[in-house]
């Protein structure tokens, strides 16, 4: 049996056998608006509670926007970054590049010294683009992941699903795929969560509805929308 992780959603901590295995790497796939980084604050929230520490990298949003958005939620990153467990490292992707090729991700030093257990990229998608190939893309991600799973970091990437993933199937070089669905039911939009894969688990398969709501995301298991 593996330790498990909570995501901080205790209806998706129940969808995967309590949460994400430990020192896995997980995706987080989804639309614009979809929730992702919501999501991702629920992961690194939960394990910010239990004492944990964690490191949030964000390629898409700064800082400022960043927490005063979560704080919406009831969130307060801040709090956390004051008291030395949360690092926010807002690098840019031509940044996140140059630390890959030179074969470090640039806070090794931050992260021997915090001993974090989470990890967040958010996003994966701008960074994938700057290589010319899908080959290329495929080798750093590869590398970066390695990286991850030495430092026994359990780890939430990002994905934008308008991206072609395909390309370098970044799906199947993680541990873990969660689906942020906004699909359209008749003239309403519905959406819904799905584990596409996790491995070493057993997982429900079935769509699940969510709302974000005024703290962050909620499952209604009993609705259904097929
Ligand atoms: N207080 C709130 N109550 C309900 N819904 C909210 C609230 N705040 C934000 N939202 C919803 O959450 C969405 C943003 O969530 P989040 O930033 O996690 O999404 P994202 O998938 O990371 O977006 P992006 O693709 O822009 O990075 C908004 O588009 C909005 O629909
Ligand atoms: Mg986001």
């Amino acid at each position: 049996m593996h330790a498990r992780k909570s995501t901080g959603i205790p209806d998706v901590d129940e969808m995967i056998e309590g949460g994400f295995r430990e020192g896995s790497i997980n995706m987080v796939d989804g639309d614009a608006g979809t929730g992702k980084s919501t999501f991702a604050v629920q992961f690194m929230m939960a394990g910010l509670a239990a004492g944990e520490s964690a490191i949030y990298m964000s390629v898409e949003e700064s800082k400022e926007s960043f927490y005063t958005n979560m704080l919406r939620f009831g969130f307060n990153l801040e709090e956390y970054e004051k008291a030395g467990t949360l690092f926010f490292y807002e690098a840019n992707a031509a940044q996140l590049k140059e630390f890959l090729d030179k074969g470090g991700i640039g806070i090794e030093d931050r992260i021997m010294q915090m001993k974090p257990q989470r990890f967040v990229l958010d996003s994966i998608s701008a960074f994938a683009l700057l290589y010319e190939t899908g080959m290329k893309q495929r080798t750093a991600v590869q590398r970066f992941i390695e990286k991850l799973k030495a430092w026994n970091l359990t780890t939430l990437l990002i994905s934008e699903a308008t991206q072609d993933y395909t390309r370098f199937g970044l799906e199947f070089l993680v541990d873990g795929v969660v689906k942020l669905w906004y699909r359209k039911v008749g003239h309403e939009r519905v959406r819904t969560i799905e584990i596409m894969k996790m491995r070493g688990t057993k997982h429900k398969i079935a769509e699940t509805v969510y709302r974000i709501e005024e703290n962050g995301i909620v499952l209604y298991p009993s609705e259904t929308i097929f």
